[in-house]
């Protein structure tokens, strides 16, 4: 998918840039191959530092062309790490993410990057490897548009080389690259998913998209049910959600064979409302188009499932995505109207737009027939997510300690964070409801706890983990478009899983 290569070498080699990434402590720290670059520059970078021209502060940049005697350069400032950030690669994500958009910027097809610090592990090493991998491929990624005359491709590159601290990290380097490349298959997938129009995107484009994976790769199985077989299934929450559209639902399921032992899959769900307009509890038109991206959870979960694959990662996993449109009409579900789910409760529907939870009820149900050691969903659900926690983190709801705590690190490593939450029956008491076991809304307080206690009524004792990701899966303003989140924190931690 990434048609530029990304290789680890043993010592620098000549191509036609040179990106040096250098802290703010000046010469003092420098690795020997900082030294090195400066001694084949003629002594240029300790020049430049001296004189205040570059001063090595996060993200800044400076290109100094090639000339008579030097080759072409690239400074990118890494600033000083600090312990004070939710995630402590932080800076050098920034660091990462400034060289690759500056590195774009020039003409150069072949790039030799260094890092700066001369203490590296293995581990440091392979973390290097990953961090500048993932900014290379978001810098690399173009939104899918529509736009005449179509854009052109705007890069030369065609080759990145990250030099290794020491000769015998080169495979450790190269292990996070290769980890980041197939990460970022599945990553660019959800994205180009979730920023498609809803009139592209619809539940069946999702699902036949689902089933080109499995023609893809062998270790793919999916499977598409039909309406008439959500009903069958008794999928009565999902069914209602459905009925307002003129397009028809779907169950997607896709199973990735990975492990060579009969392990029980960890089951993924993704929320895949293609479109949400509340439906008859219509929402303001104010910014409605942005609930295109109300099927991020789907396309994340199926990115995952592709890198998954990509990486040939040892475990099993299940993914399973109820798909269909939240719209307004004669036939659609109506506040009040009472359903039950196939788990057999009865749910008062007090509010249409609080339509995730219900397709999601249903999902979680079926889920469990695949015996899951965990089951993890993954939803655009609740504006009050967003208020809570805006985009930095995506908020995580658990009933298993350990399970929590995995994603929190799987999070931390891959630069995707996550934020516990709680859940409770303080907090479930506010789902009942006069006239069935339990409303589908808890009033104005706690929105993203009381969606979340909602799905726990539908998981029974399996360890399961709830992602709300509605601020953090796409952006707004001026970088509208999906952001591909929760896809690095869930390869990450399923890769460890097998
Ligand atoms: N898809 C929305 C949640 C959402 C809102 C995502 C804003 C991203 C940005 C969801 O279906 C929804 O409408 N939730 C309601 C629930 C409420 C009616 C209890 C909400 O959050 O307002
Ligand atoms: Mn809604
Ligand atoms: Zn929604």
């Amino acid at each position: 998918m990434v048609d530029v290569k990304a290789i680890a070498l043993k010592k620098p080699a000549a191509t036609d840039l040179w990106v040096v990434i250098i802290g703010d402590g000046i010469s003092k720290k420098w690795s020997p191959m900082a030294r090195s670059v400066d001694t084949a520059t003629n002594g240029l970078i300790k020049a430049l530092l001296r004189d205040g021209d570059f001063t090595g502060k996060a993200g800044e940049t400076l290109f100094i062309p090639k000339s008579v005697n030097t080759q072409a350069l690239l400074l990118v400032g890494l600033g000083s790490p600090s312990s004070k950030n939710l995630e402590h690669n932080r800076v050098h994500r920034l660091a990462a993410q400034s060289a690759c958009s500056a590195l774009l910027k020039t003409r150069a097809q072949s790039v030799t990057l260094f890092w700066p610090s001369d203490e590296q592990d293995d581990r440091s090493a392979y973390t290097q490897g990953r961090l500048i991998t993932d900014a290379l491929c978001r810098a690399l990624y173009q939104v899918p548009t529509r736009k005449t005359p179509a854009k052109p491709k705007t890069t030369t590159l065609k080759r990145l080389q990250v030099v290794a601290a020491h000769a015998d990290q080169v495979k450790a380097l190269q292990a996070g690259i290769d980890f980041s490349l197939g990460t970022a298959a599945g990553v660019k997938t959800a994205k180009d998913l979730a920023n498609l129009p809803g009139n592209i995107c619809t539940p069946s484009y999702l699902a036949s998209e689902a089933q080109k994976l499995a023609r893809q790769y062998r270790t793919i199985k999916t499977t598409v049910y039909d309406r008439r077989a959500i009903e069958r299934f008794k999928m009565g929450a999902f069914l209602a959600v459905a009925q307002g559209s003129a397009q028809e639902p779907k169950l997607v399921v896709m199973e990735y064979n990975g492990s060579k032992r009969a392990k029980a899959p960890i089951a993924l769900i993704g929320k895949g409302i293609t479109f949400d307009t509340g439906g008859i509890s219509l929402k303001d038109p104010a910014a409605m188009d942005e609930m295109k991206f109300d099927m991020a959870g789907a396309a994340s979960v199926i990115g995952t499932m592709q890198a998954l694959a990509a990486l040939k990662a040892d475990v099993n996993v299940v993914a399973v995505v109820p798909t269909c449109e939240n719209m307004p009409d004669g036939r659609a579900v109506k506040p009040g109207d009472v359903v039950t789910a196939m788990s057999g409760l009865s749910i008062e529907i007090l509010n249409t737009d609080a339509e995730g939870r219900l397709i999601l009820c249903d999902a979680l149900h079926f889920a469990k027939r695949f015996k899951p050691r965990a089951m993890i969903d993954v939803a655009t659900l609740t504006g009050a997510c967003v208020v809570a926690l805006g985009s930095p983190v995506s908020g995580l709801f658990s009933n298993n300690d350990d399970l929590a705590d995995e994603l929190l690190e799987a999070g931390v490593r891959s630069g995707d964070l996550a934020w516990r939450m709680p859940i409770g029956e303080e907090y479930t008491e506010m789902l009942k409801s006069n006239f069935a076991d339990l409303g589908n809304i808890g009033g104005r307080e706690a929105g993203a706890v009381t969606a979340a206690c909602f799905l726990w009524k539908f998981v029974d004792d399996v360890p399961w983990a709830h992602l709300d990701i509605a601020g953090s899966a796409w952006l707004g303003g001026a970088q509208k478009g999906a952001t591909g989140r929760p896809v690095n924190l869930l390869v990450d931690y399923l890769t460890l899983k097998g």
